[in-house]
């Protein structure tokens, strides 16, 4: 096969892992009115994500699905391609947040949190890229990893080593792909969501002092990246993308 050199074409068909609530159904919704169409999964199919994929049932697919269970989530990829057609990207957007002091985390909470946020987004990875390539298309990945992959954070360290995992292997994939597919991931700083609940108001405060811009990240500063990255012309590839107002700078 020669090879194609000519830049990768935007995103025709999205999947989003976490599409149910916070950022993932930002970016559902963004995918969408982008013109593109979207395949979203969660453990639970919240009414928002719900009422979308009712509204646009030839753009939207949606299942519930535990990113944890490597055949439905092969099943849900196979099922949103034959239900949307050809799927050309992925944003690996869910995840399990982290409140805990290494030595107060158990060894399965450890081996959960790695698997939900690492070894689950690798194997999405394969079962995307697998279809796509076996279909001799080309395309994107975005990983959504975190500022905790690059400065530290007390209680997030299982949590930071699965992101700055995710970090490494985009930047290894991205080679790998050698022209099939742009790989990149968005580090975003804190942002209020069911994730980040567990965080006081004192800790927000701090958190904001420590900005340089003097507020938290919004979804709203995010999605344009990771649009960025999944429509636009550009010629990255192996990137971070950090988003958190300059707070790790
Ligand atoms: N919030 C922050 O401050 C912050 C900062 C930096 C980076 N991030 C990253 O941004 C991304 C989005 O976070 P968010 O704050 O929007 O989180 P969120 O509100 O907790 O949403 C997480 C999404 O992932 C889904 N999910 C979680 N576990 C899953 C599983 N086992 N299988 C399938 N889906 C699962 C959730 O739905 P179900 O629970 O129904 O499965 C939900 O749709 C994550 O990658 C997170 O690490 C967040």
């Amino acid at each position: 096969m020669s090879e194609d050199l000519t830049p990768i074409p935007p995103a025709s068909c999205v999947v989003v892992s976490g599409g149910s609530r916070g950022l993932g159904l930002a970016l559902v919704q963004d995918i969408l009115g982008r013109g593109a169409r979207v395949a979203a999964f969660a453990r639970s199919v919240t009414p928002e994500l719900a009422a979308l994929a009712a509204e646009h049932p030839e753009e939207v697919y949606v299942e519930a699905v535990d990113i944890t269970d490597v055949r439905a989530v092969e099943a849900f990829v196979r099922a949103a391609g034959n239900r949307l057609g050809p799927i050309d990207a992925l944003v690996n957007n869910a995840a399990a947040g982290q409140d805990s002091l290494l030595v107060h985390t158990a060894p399965d909470r450890i081996a959960s949190l790695i698997e939900t946020n690492l070894t689950a987004p690798l194997l999405l990875t394969r079962a995307v890229l697998r279809r796509m390539l076996a279909g001799g298309r080309r395309g994107r990945i975005v990983m959504i990893t975190s500022v905790c992959a690059q400065r530290g954070y007390s209680g997030l360290v299982v949590y930071a080593a699965a992101k700055g995992a995710l970090e490494a292997a985009a930047r290894t994939l991205a080679r790998e792909m050698h022209g099939r597919a742009l790989v990149n991931c968005v580090a975003p700083g804190f942002f209020a969501s069911e994730m980040s609940s567990a965080l006081g108001s004192e800790q927000l405060d701090t958190i904001t002092r420590r900005t340089p811009s003097g507020r938290l990240v919004e979804p709203t500063d995010i999605v344009p990246l990771v649009r960025t990255l999944l429509f636009e012309d550009t010629n990255l590839n192996g990137q971070v993308l950090t988003v958190d107002g300059g707070s790790s700078i």
